[in-house]
């Protein structure tokens, strides 16, 4: 099976170029409308050309029953200037200073030119690290789960509790995104990026609902536990009460009060729940792996930690951004109030690693693990140019960054066991 490329695919597009006319290119004043022909199958030839624009039903009844003659009647009356960004026919072109993160009132559709590189840069750094659940192998891990003295009790608590938290927590994140911030963020590089993001927990989704089929673990009990088991169900209403009143489709930006709301959302989304609610959980079935057990659901949360670093990034890199051009925004209040949703997002994951370790497991306790949140909170802090909580403490789990560094040519091809089958459903 060989997988198609780019070059191919432009040498069948000249190939059958030479049996199928090209559509020319349309005239730019007005809208294409395919002219209605006797036998009711209109061509790409007749879209342009000196022939008619005007739509007409020649050959068909002039009923208003008929579909065609309403679908003709509709095009004739089509206008081209309303859209969901008002596009302004004959404005000027798109320039690098229209361009603005949140309410701006240049054209979304032109990706180019490109005034924000870092988030183009981001997704194509997103695309190069792509990977699918499925390439993952977890036989051993299967057999270790079902063997009865491989793990013990306190182990399978873990994987468990994990598996709850990030079924669903990847819903929200996503839900977030797609219902609440990427309507209000108004570049389209930034939105490109989204765009990627989205999929990607679409991915995490997918890989979590993997690994709980392939354990054979029961559904409902581990879909239900952020609304059934406290340390999860915390952390999980935290996050929801920021995207309530965005999640509102008549929510505008555009005061110093919505636009700090879209603020407070991206930072509890961007640096609470995936900066910081994600690596107790994530640390704990990494060094997991680290000791040899369940390796194919440690690979495939070293694969979402990677993605999630990135998406945490971008969220910081994104909410810095705004504040630079909105630096009215950043008053002394609201970051108070920011360094106080830090701590209160990193108390609840250190209530949650107390929960799920109630004795030492995996080389790791819940002191630990609260030291490293501590150094996780701090460093949030300071992305978002705000001074640490807690400072003098340390990183005790080194090997954790090493993880977040992981390069797919080193080790993700290694260990993949499918191609992607995309490659071969392209046939034409
Ligand atoms: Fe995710
Ligand atoms: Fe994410």
């Amino acid at each position: 099976m060989s997988i198609l490329s780019w070059d191919d695919f432009d040498d069948d597009s000249q190939k059958s170029a030479t049996k199928t006319a090209q559509p020319a290119p349309v005239a730019p004043q007005k809208a294409p409308v395919p002219q209605v022909v006797s036998d009711a199958q209109p061509t790409p030839q007749s879209v342009a050309g000196t022939q008619s624009n005007q739509p007409s039903a020649a050959g068909r009844t002039t009923d208003s029953t008929d579909p065609l003659v309403r679908a003709s009647k509709s095009l004739e009356t089509l206008d081209i200037a309303p859209g969901l960004e008002e596009l302004e026919m004959g404005a000027g072109r798109v320039q690098v200073d229209d361009k603005a993160m949140i309410n701006c009132r240049a054209d979304l559709n032109q990706l180019v030119p490109f005034k924000y590189e870092w988030a183009w840069q981001k997704y194509l750094d997103g695309c190069a690290n792509h990977w699918m659940p499925q390439e993952v192998n977890m036989n051993h891990d299967i057999a270790l789960w079902k063997s009865e003295n491989g793990l013990t009790e306190d182990e399978r608590t873990i994987i468990k509790r994990s598996l709850g938290f990030f079924s669903t927590a990847d819903s929200l994140v996503a839900n977030n995104l797609v219902l609440a911030i990427y309507r209000l963020i108004t570049n389209p590089e930034c939105r490109q990026y989204i765009l990627r993001q989205a999929f990607e927990e679409a991915i995490h989704t997918h890989a979590y609902q993997y690994c709980i089929e392939s354990l054979s673990m029961d559904e409902g009990e581990i879909f239900n536990m952020y609304r059934e088991i406290p340390s999860v169900a915390r952390k999980a209403a935290w996050g929801l009460k920021y995207t309530q009143s965005l999640g509102d489709p008549n929510f505008r930006t555009g005061t110093p009060e919505t636009d700090q709301d879209l603020l407070r959302n991206m930072i509890a989304f961007y640096c609470v729940l995936e900066g910081i609610f994600f690596y107790c959980g994530f640390s704990q079935i990494l060094s997991m792996g680290r000791r040899n057990k369940m390796n194919g659901v440690a690979e495939q949360f070293q694969y979402i930690l990677r993605d999630e670093s990135m998406h945490v990034n971008f969220g910081i890199d994104m909410i810095n951004q705004i504040k630079i051009e909105n630096p009215n925004l950043w008053t002394k209040e609201f970051q108070e109030e920011v360094i106080q949703m830090i701590l209160e997002g990193t108390l609840l994951e250190i209530e949650y690693a107390r929960d799920t370790m109630p004795r030492g497991v995996l080389g790791m306790n819940a002191s630990m693990m609260e030291e490293y949140l501590k150094f996780i909170c701090n460093r949030r802090l300071v992305q978002l140019g705000l001074p640490e909580q807690y400072p003098g403490v340390n990183n005790p789990f080194q090997w954790m960054s090493e993880m977040m560094d992981l390069r797919k040519e080193k080790n993700f091809f290694e260990t993949r066991v499918t191609d992607y089958q995309t490659g071969g459903a392209l046939s034409w």
